[in-house]
């Protein structure tokens, strides 16, 4: 076993914040034997479905839905090995969460973090529903998305603009959004990565150590709506937590995941996450990617033959195996692949019409790439979505929306076309032009990038503005000179970040430093000196030190435009020239240094598993903001709009006849095994004859000798019924966590003069002095013509309420008073009231 097991026990009274070591927090208990699925609410019928087809494979061919055939061996991302007897080919995976990476005629949509920044249920909806329908157009069985891990504990973390921000609310609601629009496609989803891959140095090797109750109320919480909202897959990560890796971590994936979420579908490890056979089959692992791992021995996998091997001296039950099995087809039924799948149109590794089939071979020459177009009328819902997630932060004197100026100076690299290309660099390492996306596994070709500077002139062409553009970010004497003779000076600068595989311009996908790339501080600086009507524009992977922008009176106008896909250019300008009422508020928050935030990644370690301590706990974010008293620059929520908008008459409601919450309890039925195993070593050699593909992962074993009796380890072989865990039970963990027990109503009105949409938060106060101020834990989109006025509702469930408390290992409410605020941000709390909580 891997397992680090001393001091557990010393593990679950700890609290979160407590500043305990790494020693303290490098545990959780093991948690065997595997879960395995029984099925539930949605996934009854596909259970049904995948028992009675699994019932009938044989050894070979149920591993061989295990494993990956091999890094670039097949078509997609990943792909499964195949069922040939019966016609089943092989299950392809693919990148990303922005759209289908490495094909042509796909769109690009809005990364997760500029999703989030629209805080509308309905465009993460539509947009999840765009996606999976470019993936299932594609051919592809499963979508590499979305992520919610990282979270986005540090500001700098390489990845965060993949995903939705880090309040675990917000992003869970974005997350299962997300999902159900995906799946809807007729896709399976994989959300990624789980869990604590919250920084890109040293991701394969670090440990991410922290308490449970962290666990639970901040970076498993989007993972629980993820299951609840029926996801498919879910992918491992990288990194150690507690010391034990993501993909052979039994207590993650047992017991969180699989038994305490009742999740129902599979776990297929990140690329090369796996590090072991038995341990990884034992600890709930179902699929390993790309198959051929880091297992240098004579299968080249770590499951592959090796599986078949380990079957057979039986030192991984059947019914481990069956499970995983049924646990990938069920999800594949689950969303209708089998009625709604469509041959693999395209090859990830060229954009030529003809290829290898087998690409790491370089065998199988034939027709690769038929040039499918997924793209539909994705371009306008992006261009929307980009528009509404477009924060503006500052508007001083109704410098905004444009009307018709005389006269617009647009500076700065980041409002151009990338001379090279919008693709000119693969997997966009690079940062030249506008940025629209972050760079590593989450990119898609674009099919076309309209850039601001494109936008705005036609914009000024149809004004009949003078339109002026100053292509590069270091010439400042060109910059001023423009500046000084334009009506607006708009002038644009970025942040980039990306993924930890490589490096751009010293940045090894974390971010050094959290201040504008390309010396775009110093430009936006110059702009500002002779220009008293300067309009900032930011391009940003996350927040940047911006308060000496806010602060410097000459700027008239802050955008936060995010990552926004495609249609740049036109998103942007459709807010500038107030055709969309900015609706944007920031998932996260944008402090005046990098060391308000409290944390910092692990940049230098010389350790073979450098250690990674959460100990703020669940403080990360605004909550620390919040408890240290440390003012921002724009805190977790905020955003104008070029309207105003009031708030009155919060009333709290009291669901009474739902308001109860009973700890799940009984058992779950026994493992079962569906159809038996043929243990004849012989067997399962290759067929007389058979040619293998180079580089291919087969499940076939080397030689026929039986293998040696083992001692096998009783808790991972035990079969028998197991108890249903306090919070637990199907789809998303015990269903009394979301049983609604207050309903909050507040009346919004537009009281200025422009229709506008209002994006009202609700926080709740936990009561105990060591708890966050507040967190968020509701809101709404609410669109209003001027002096209109309409009540929200929200819901607030018993999740809501109450702390993970690590001693019952249940939700509980803590003695202490709650209190809801209902507001325009984290720091802008306009109403509020204690609930009466039913005795
Ligand atoms: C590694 C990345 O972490 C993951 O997000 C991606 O899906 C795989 N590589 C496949 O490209």
């Amino acid at each position: 076993m891997r397992i680090h097991a001393a001091a557990a026990a010393a593990l679950l009274s700890l609290s979160a914040g407590s500043g305990a070591s790494a020693q303290e927090l490098a545990t959780f208990e093991p948690s065997f034997p595997s879960p395995w699925g029984g099925g539930g609410p949605g996934w009854d019928e596909a259970y049904v479905k995948a028992r009675a087809f699994v019932r009938n494979l044989t050894l070979l061919e149920k591993v061989n839905l295990t494993t990956g055939t091999g890094n670039q061996a097949d078509l997609c991302t990943g792909n499964t090995g195949s069922v040939p007897r019966i016609g089943f080919r092989s299950l392809c995976l693919q990148d990303g969460p922005v759209g289908v990476r490495y094909t042509d005629l796909n769109s690009v949509f809005p990364a997760g973090i500029s999703a989030a920044a629209t805080w509308s249920r309905s465009l993460l909806r539509r947009r999840g529903e765009a996606i999976g329908a470019e993936f299932a157009g594609k051919g592809v069985d499963i979508h590499l998305g979305p992520v919610v891990g990282p979270l986005g504990r540090d500001p700098a973390g390489g990845r965060n603009f993949e995903a939705f921000g880090p309040d675990p609310y917000l992003s869970g609601v974005a997350v299962a959004e997300t999902i159900i629009g995906a799946q809807s496609a007729g896709v399976v989803a994989s959300v990624k990565h789980y869990v604590l891959n919250e920084q890109e140095h040293f991701r394969g090797s670090i440990s991410s150590n922290l308490d449970d109750k962290t666990m639970h109320e901040l970076y498993l919480w989007p993972f629980a709506d993820a299951v609840r909202a029926g996801v498919g897959s879910v992918m491992c990560s990288y990194n150690k937590i507690n010391n034990t890796y993501g993909c052979e971590n039994s207590y993650v994936l047992n017991k969180l995941l699989k038994n305490e979420l009742g999740f129902q579908g599979f776990v297929v490890s990140d690329w090369g996450a796996q590090h072991s056979t038995i341990d990884s089959a034992n600890a709930g692992l179902d699929m390993t990617m790309p198959g051929d791992g880091d297992y240098g021995g004579a299968y080249g996998s770590w499951w592959g033959g090796l599986l078949t091997e380990n079957m057979l001296s039986q030192a991984i039950s059947q019914w481990r195996l069956d499970d995983m099995v049924i646990r990938i087809m069920a999800a594949f039924y689950k969303v209708g692949r089998d009625t709604k799948q469509i041959d693999i149109n395209y090859s990830s590794w060229t954009l030529e019409t003809e290829g290898y089939r087998y690409w790491a071979a370089k065998t199988g020459n034939q027709i690769v790439n038929q040039h499918v177009d997924v793209q539909a009328d994705h371009g306008a819902l992006i261009r929307e979505i980009g528009a509404k997630a477009t924060v503006l932060f500052k508007n001083v004197g109704k410098a905004l929306p444009l009307v018709k100026p005389e006269s617009i100076a647009v500076i700065g690299e980041d409002a151009q076309d990338n001379p090279d290309g919008p693709n000119g660099c693969v997997d966009r390492i690079c940062n030249n032009g506008t940025l629209a996306m972050g760079w590593g596994s989450a990119t898609a070709e674009y099919p076309y990038l309209i850039a601001p500077a494109t936008a705005l002139e036609k914009q000024a062409e149809a004004d009949g503005t003078v339109f002026t553009n100053v292509k590069g970010n270091f010439d400042l004497d060109a910059a001023r000179a423009a500046a000084s003779e334009a009506s607006v000076a708009i002038v644009f600068a970025n942040a980039n970040s990306g993924e930890g595989y490589t490096t751009l311009d010293g940045n090894f996908g974390d971010r050094n430093n959290l201040t504008l790339w390309k010396g775009g501080d110093e430009l936006i600086q110059a702009v500002a000196e002779v220009n008293p009507n300067t309009v900032v524009v930011i391009h940003s992977v996350g927040p940047v030190l911006i308060d000496h922008i806010k602060t410097n009176p000459n700027v008239s106008a802050i955008l936060w435009a995010g990552l926004p896909g495609q249609e740049s250019g036109n998103s942007l300008v459709d807010v500038l020239y107030g055709v969309v009422n900015p609706q944007g508020r920031t998932p996260f928050t944008w402090g005046k240094n990098a060391s308000d935030w409290g944390v910092s990644i692990l940049f230098n370690s010389s350790e073979a598993t450098p250690q990674q301590d959460f100990a703020e706990g669940v403080f990360i974010d605004y909550r620390y903001f919040d408890r240290e008293e440390i003012e921002p620059s724009f805190e977790f929520g905020f955003g104008l709009s070029y309207t105003n908008f009031t708030y009155e008459n919060l009333v709290a409601t009291l669901q009474e006849d739902q308001a109860t919450y009973t700890p799940a309890s009984g058992e779950t039925p026994a493992a079962q095994m569906y159809g038996f195993l043929d243990m004849d070593k012989a067997n399962a050699m290759p067929p007389e004859g058979f040619e293998k593909i180079p580089k291919f992962i087969y499940p076939y074993v080397n030689d026929p000798t039986p293998p040696p009796p083992i001692d096998i380890d009783p808790p991972t072989h035990n079969r028998s019924a197991q108890p249903i865990l306090p919070a637990g039970g199907p789809s998303g963990g015990n269903p009394d966590l979301y049983k609604i027990w207050f309903v909050v109503t507040a009346d919004i009105t537009n009281s200025g003069d422009v229709a506008g949409t209002e994006i009202p938060q609700l926080y709740i106060s936990h009561g105990a002095p060591t708890e966050p101020k507040v967190v968020l834990r509701g809101f709404d989109e609410v669109t209003l013509e001027p002096g209109e006025t309409k009540t929200v509702a929200f819901n607030v469930a018993y999740r809501d309420l109450s702390n993970w408390d690590a001693e019952a290992q249940d939700w509980k409410l803590t003695e202490y008073p709650k209190t809801v605020y209902v507001g325009a941000s984290s720091r802008d709390l306009r109403l509020q009231q204690e609930l009466t909580l039913p005795s």
